[in-house]
């Protein structure tokens, strides 16, 4: 397994990033088109390239256009135009992995308590979903370090963060095996979304500062037991809590206003503790020395 750590390259020109887009539309934007029926259609503005979905329109005649306009593509049929935002994007992310989906990731951001300027790690990185929010929420005077033991998925998280993000100078991607140790320590968050978090809670002790607040992400309840005994037993862990979020829409039309009859009835658990000051426990065989960020007297 490679250890070099990887730095965000030059931004791919084949989509603009969906932040600070108040402009009207132009090429390499990334642009949702929205039937009658509400179905999305995530497309790019490309030079000389058609929109094909039922009908045609060129990309071309989108430039110039402000969002919320409606087009007519050859068959007749008209489409509402959008960039999408964070919740639109997700489900559509080109991935490998799981995503963490967005009804999941606004209470991951609230309970981790991220906030602008944070030192956050993130392990593993997957297609980088929830990275694009940690960046987001971070902000450019925040720093996210993700760990990700496949160099495929580092790859594929790479390439959305630049495409749907835009550059981000305040995120490293490290290869790596994290429950081999991170090398960062007095870091203020750290959220674990892979399958064993009681295995990397040593190295988490040692990297997060005291009052810094850990968040696993769990599909089953199981996951949940293990990583939630394992926190009760050391003593460098208190104030753990564990959730899971319900997201349910409603129609409202006409007379008919009653939740939709199908909805996504579970993700996964979320479980949250906080680092108290004092010694980790005895330090595992591999783990390697630590950056100091801050201080962790
Ligand atoms: C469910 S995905 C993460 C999805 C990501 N949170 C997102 O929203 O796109 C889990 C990731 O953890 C990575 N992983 C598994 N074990 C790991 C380890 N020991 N060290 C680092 N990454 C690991 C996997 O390769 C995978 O990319």
């Amino acid at each position: 397994m490679g250890r070099s750590a990887y730095h965000l390259r030059a931004p791919s020109r084949r989509f603009k990033p969906v932040v600070s887009l108040d402009r009207p539309l132009t090429e390499h934007d990334a642009v949702l088109f929205i039937d009658r029926k509400a179905r999305r259609y995530l497309k790019q503005l490309r030079p000389g390239q058609k929109i094909i979905i039922r009908g045609e329109i060129s990309s071309e005649e989108l430039y110039g256009l402000p969002e919320g306009s409606r087009v007519k593509l050859s068959s007749g049929e008209t489409f509402l135009v959008l960039r999408p935002t964070y919740a639109d994007l997700i489900p559509h992310l080109p991935r490998a992995a799981q995503v963490i989906y967005p009804k999941d990731t606004g209470p991951l951001l609230i309970w981790g308590d991220v906030y602008p300027g944070a030192t956050v790690i993130e392990g593993g990185v997957g297609a980088g979903a929830f990275t694009i929010a940690l960046l987001r929420a971070v902000g450019p005077q925040g720093r996210v370090i993700s760990y990700e033991v496949r160099e495929d998925f580092a790859r594929r998280a790479r390439r959305n963060v630049a495409d749907f993000l835009g550059p981000a100078p305040q995120w490293e991607l490290k290869i790596r095996d994290l429950y081999e140790g991170f090398d960062e320590i007095g870091v203020d968050r750290l959220f674990i979304d892979l399958p064993e978090p009681a295995r990397a809670l040593e190295v988490v002790a040692r990297a997060l500062r005291p009052g810094g607040v850990f968040v696993a992400y769990v599909p089953t309840a199981i996951q949940l037991k293990e990583t939630v005994e394992a926190l009760q037993q050391r003593s460098d862990f208190a104030e753990i809590e564990s959730f899971e979020v319900m997201l349910r829409n409603w129609q409202v039309k006409g007379m008919s206003v009653r939740p939709f009859h199908r909805m996504v009835a579970h993700s996964a658990f979320i479980i949250v503790a906080r680092r108290l000051a004092g010694s980790v426990q005895p330090i595992a065989q591999n783990l390697r020395g630590g950056t100091e960020i801050a201080g962790d007297k």
